[in-house]
This record gives C-alpha cells, structure tokens and sequence, in this order.
C-alpha cells in the first residue's frame, strides 16, 4: 500500500467537523493520518497529569474508519508550564539570549529536565497505544534540528568532546592540537575552559565550530534514541521513524540519522514552481532513498499547493501536486503525506497550503487530492519496489558545515550548489543517482563524483583510491579534500590525500568576484572558484583561457589502476560540466535505461523482484512528447501503446509486464 494522508490536527477543530473529516478523508482515500505531532500541552495539561480522552476518540474514529495512524510524540513543542517551571531548558542563542515560549522547539535538548520530561510522554504515549490497532508507526518529535549554547550544552559538549578526544590531560592535548588553538593563543588548560562557539570578539575557531555542528548532530540523537528506545520498548514490531527536513542549514549528520530510524522519512516543500521543482524533489528523493539504504522511504510532508508564509510564497500551478507526488515515489517513496489534513483557522501556519482548505472540500486543491487519492490506490502495486542505480555523489555532512562555516570562505561557496550542478547533470543524462557517505561502498557504482567535498580523511581518500584501481571512474571537483576530520589543511599542495590519485598539485586558490567568469579554451567556462594547479601525473583536458591563470590546468584527467580521475578546479557553467559529465559516464560504460525526452521529461524504471517493473514518465516540460514504449498504464486504467501523447503536466506509470 502507498501511504496517503498527512497530518491530523484535530485538537483545533469541534465534533461536527471531526465527523466532516472522516467522511472527507473516506472521499479522498486517506488511508493514513499524522496525529498529535505538537500536541504535548493537550496530552499533558499541567506536569505529570495526562489527558487521552481526546486522543482514545480520535484514534477510534480513525480506526473505525479505515484510516491508520503514524503516532507522533509531541516534544518538539513544550507547553508553557513547562519552560515555567524549567526556565533553565529554555533555548539559549550563541549571543546569549535566551528564547521564550510563544511559539515551537523552545528547548534545549542537552537540558536534563527536558530530555527526562521528552521520554516520560512518549513513555506514556506507548504505554497508553500499545496494541492499538489503528498504530501503524511511531513519529518522534518533529524535524530534529534545534541547537543551543547554554551552559547544559556547554557540559555535553565537553562530555561529547571527552569521548572523541579522550577524558584525561592527552585528550586536551590532542583537542588543541586539532583546533589548532596555538593560532591566536587559544589553548586550553583545563576541560573547563572550552565552550560552544559563543557570540565572540571576531572570527571563532572553524575546528572547534564543525566539532560543534558534530557535537549537536549525536546530541539530537541521543535525545532521539532515548525515545525510540522507550517505545521500542512497550510497542515491539511497530516502525519508530522521526521526519528529516532537508534544510539550508543542515543541523544532522542523515548517514549517522539514516541507521537510527526504522524507515527514513523527509519533509520536502520545494522552493521553485518551474520545472526545478522536479530537480529539488529528484535530489531530496535519491538522498532519502540512499539514506534508507536502497529501501522504500517515506514523504512525511510536501504541501498540498500554493503556501502564503511570512518567508515567502511558494506557488504550485494546478494539477502540479499530482506530478510531484508521483515523482517522489518514482524515486522510491511508498508515500504521500501532506501537511496537514487542514488548513488552520489561526496560529502561525494558517495561511499553510492544506489538503482541506479554509474554503472546504468544494474546492479545486480537494478534488485535486481525491484525485490523488485514488490514483494511489491505483497504484498500489509499486509499493515495495526498489530502484538501482550505476552512479552515485558523494554527500557530506561535514563538508557542508565546514565550507560554509562564516568567512573561512567566499559566502557564495555554497556546498548545495555544487552538488545540486552535478545531481542535474547525471539526471539530465538520463540517469539514477544515489549519494553515498565519503566513506561508503562504492564498489557497485561506475561512476562516482566527489562534489567539493572540503572534509575528507585518510581513510575515505583511501576508498576512493582503491575503487580507481579497481576499475571505478570518478570526478572531484575543486575544494575536495581541502581538510581532513579536525579541519586543518593538509600539506604539500591540495588536495593532500588525493593528489597521487588525481595527479595535481593545487599551489594557490583563485577565488573569482561575483559574476566573473574564466572561459575555458576547450568551451564554457568556470565562475566561482579556479586555483593554479599542476597536472603532475595527469592528461590536461581543458586550461583557463583569460585572466592570472591563463594558459594554466583547469581540468584533468588520470588513468590509475583499472579506472580513471578528473579533476576540475573550478565550479564550470552547467553546459560544460553535462558535458564533461556525459563523457565520463561514457568511460565508464554506463548507458540511460531509458531514453529522455528531452530536457523537462523525466523518466525513471523501478524494479521489484517478483513482480515486474514501473516505468514512471512525468512531463514537467510546456509541450506533449509522445512515449516510446507502451503497457498497462495504472493512471489511465488501460493498456496504452507506444506513441501515446503524453501532455504537459501529465504523468504515467506504466507496467511493464503486461501480462500480469
Ligand atoms: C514543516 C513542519 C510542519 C510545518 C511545515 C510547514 O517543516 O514539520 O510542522 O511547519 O513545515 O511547511
């Protein structure tokens, strides 16, 4: 079964329109429903006294009604009795302001008080749901993601700083050495000294700003295991998953996330309406696919249309929620889940897009989700089914921290961006891409790009040597391996652990102004980023044609072992980097399972097992293409033959075996 629903908020609505939304959702064919996901100060009015009264009805009428429920704890929003009587687990900034309640995630997760109050409720929860037959999985919290640097996360971090350097005086002695406090006499004596990177004079430590960034990532999830493990604990059997947002501003390490939660599940609002949107959903899907290991993953949230928010408008055109639901399950979601079922009559989303909208179910945004609705149900034989792919990126956690740490380097460096560029490529080659950790397995890939991955240690330049040797292809591109783990540079020219693999020895970086761009001699050109390097043991594939660096390295190539290395050292003009792209998918032998349709057309073949395969096909371009193979499409009820018009906006999934 595809899941289908959202979030359920019943606690702001009357009995009628409970009655409303059962009949509403049986219309639309929600078979699944979010509840209680902020509701701690409706669980647990005043500390220790609980109240289920409302949550036993709606979990009755749910059931009754054929509708399964994800249970969420609450703890993402603490009522105000308890920031009262706990002001001490009341956020802090790093300039020392410290937040109140009035709105959500006004906690500290390393306060004590706030971590044990957490597990009681979700203790609770389980003890109460427990075999409940409507529970069908447990949400934790809600988008994991909120850092503070009061005095408790002061003391868990030295204690996480403990663990990773060791406790007793040698452990201090490697911290300095790591964060390289001799610059500027920053050197600690005593564990006591060292403190999250507070508001301070000038630029802070970007050594100890990543240990930081690290710190909070195993900290949330700490907070978070100890509530997976209370209700592991009373409801066995019944999935624990929490939802990742897939922010600006990353907060968790998802690798470390991703072997946490029984099934992955992301939120996704794109933030484009044109045919980007599909860029952003393809990226965020292949990363949750990865992150779950190959396996079905879950949309906990996308919007239902347009949202009015103070951060901006993003618009959904009609008919578009239909496209991108399909899209994410085309790279491997068994979900679509909205926020929220209904849109709210006040309170800081109220302008939210919902599945029900302030102007009811008479509505286009209604139909639209009836329509989905029963198009899933259509389709609820691909659930299950998995994807393969030839290529894979390389996706960092702590190379987005650490390039992006303020005024290290070029506020335009955005790691995203690079990876984004590359994504696209090999999507608009034709082809799948998963992400894999710089450490992983590549084995199974041909081809594998290293997409500035700034932080990169010994080991995992290791992996990436021998998966060369082994016959593997790859492209790193500049700013790779710049640092290793602690952040300090390694010696002797960039990209230290990579330059016998690559062949180059990066001298000196060239950052380019905004807007400049170095045309290459061979075509396109490089904006952002160049540095002067050598091709020591290296073909030269392209040089910067103008400016300092003329004449000089911009791309190479090398053949080591069974496979071969590019490097490129500056961030190259879309054209040109598909271009270099499709060439090494071409030396790598990897050839689209599909062909495209053209640049808005995108198509993806999924796989399961035993029963055959899903080809999806989504027009997200302006004009009809017409596809080249036929089947049983599960949209259109029918067997449809090649050369079928498939128009703008509109979608199929078509069965390959047509005998079944
Ligand atoms: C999500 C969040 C929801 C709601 C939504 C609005 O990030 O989990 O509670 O705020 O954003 O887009």
């Amino acid at each position: 079964m595809l899941l289908f629903g959202g979030d359920y908020n019943p606690e702001q609505w009357d009995e009628p329109t409970w009655a409303e939304d059962v009949a509403l959702m049986h219309e639309a064919r929600v078979n699944t429903a979010t509840v209680g996901v902020f509701s701690w100060s409706w669980i647990e009015p005043s500390e220790g006294r609980y109240r289920f009264d409302w949550l036993d009805a709606t979990l009755e009428r749910l059931h009754r009604a054929g509708v399964s429920v994800i249970l969420a704890t609450p703890t993402a929003s603490p009522p105000p009795w308890f920031s009262l009587a706990h002001p001490d687990a009341l956020p802090v900034r790093a300039d020392g302001t410290r937040l109140v309640h009035g709105s959500r995630d006004t906690y500290c997760a390393a306060a004590p008080s706030y971590r044990q109050a957490a597990v009681r409720v979700a203790t609770k929860l389980a003890e109460r749901y427990a075999g409940h037959p409507a529970l069908a999985m447990w949400h934790v919290h809600n988008e994991y993601g909120t850092r503070c640097w009061c005095d408790h996360a002061a003391a868990a971090f030295r204690s996480w700083l403990q663990q990773r350097y060791g406790a007793a005086q040698p452990g201090l002695d490697e911290l300095n050495q790591a964060w390289g406090t001799a610059f500027w006499g920053q050197r600690y004596g005593d564990w006591e000294e060292v403190l999250p990177p507070r508001a301070t004079q000038w630029l802070a430590n970007p050594s100890q700003t990543l240990d930081f960034q690290r710190f909070w990532s195993s900290e949330l999830l700490s907070a978070y295991v100890d509530q997976r493990d209370a209700i592991r604990a009373r409801t066995p059997g019944i999935p624990v998953t929490t939802n990742f947002m897939l922010p600006d501003d990353p907060v968790l390490d998802l690798w470390e996330w991703g072997r946490a939660v029984d099934v992955v599940a992301i939120d996704h609002y794109p933030s484009s309406r044109d045919s980007g949107a599909y860029d952003q959903i393809a990226l965020a899907g292949d990363l949750a696919r990865s992150l779950n290991q190959g396996r079905p993953w879950l949309v906990m949230e996308q919007a239902a249309s347009t949202t009015v928010e103070d951060h901006g408008t993003v618009h959904r055109p009609p008919g578009r929620t239909l496209l991108d639901a399909l899209a994410y399950i085309a790279h491997g979601s068994d979900s679509a889940l909205f926020f929220q079922w209904r849109a709210s009559r006040a309170g800081a989303e109220m302008f939210h897009s919902a599945m029900v909208p302030h102007a009811g179910a008479d509505t286009r945004i209604f139909r639209e989700m009836t329509n989905i609705g029963h198009a899933l149900e259509e389709m609820s034989e691909v659930s299950g089914s998995t994807l393969d792919a030839d290529v894979a990126i390389v996706f960092d956690f702590a190379s987005w921290w650490a390039l992006e740490a303020r005024r290290v380097l070029p506020a335009q460096m955005r790691y995203l961006d690079s990876v984004r560029a590359d994504h696209r490529a090999v999507t608009l080659a034709g082809h799948l891409c998963d992400f894999v950790p710089p450490d992983g397995d590549l084995s199974r890939y041909k081809l594998v790009i290293v997409s500035s991955t700034y932080v990169l240690s010994g080991d995992a330049a290791q992996k990436m040597h021998q998966y060369v040797q082994d016959g593997g292809c790859m492209i790193v591109s500049y700013l790779s391996g710049v640092v290793g783990s602690s952040g300090a540079v390694g010696l002797g020219g960039y990209p230290a652990v990579l330059r016998s693999l690559l062949g180059v020895r990066v001298e000196e970086f060239h950052p380019l102004s905004p807007g400049q761009i170095v045309p290459l001699f061979g075509g396109g050109s490089g904006s952002l980023w160049s540095e002067r390097l050598t091709a020591t043991d290296a073909d030269i594939v392209d040089r910067y044609a103008t400016g300092d660096l003329a004449g000089n390295p911009a791309i190479t190539r090398r053949s080591a072992g069974k496979g071969c290395a590019w490097y490129i050292s500056t961030r190259l003009c879309d054209e040109r980097n598909e271009l270099l792209v499709r060439d090494a998918l071409a030396a790598a032998g990897v050839r689209p399972v599909v062909a495209k349709l053209g640049p808005a057309v995108h198509s993806l073949l999924r796989r399961d097992g035993a029963g055959g395969s899903w080809q999806f096909w989504l027009n997200y371009g302006a004009t009809s293409v017409r596809l080249p193979a036929g089947g049983y499409d599960l949209l259109r009820r029918r067997l449809v033959p090649p050369g079928v018009e498939l128009g703008p906006g509109e979608a199929a999934v078509v069965r390959q075996d047509a005998a079944r």
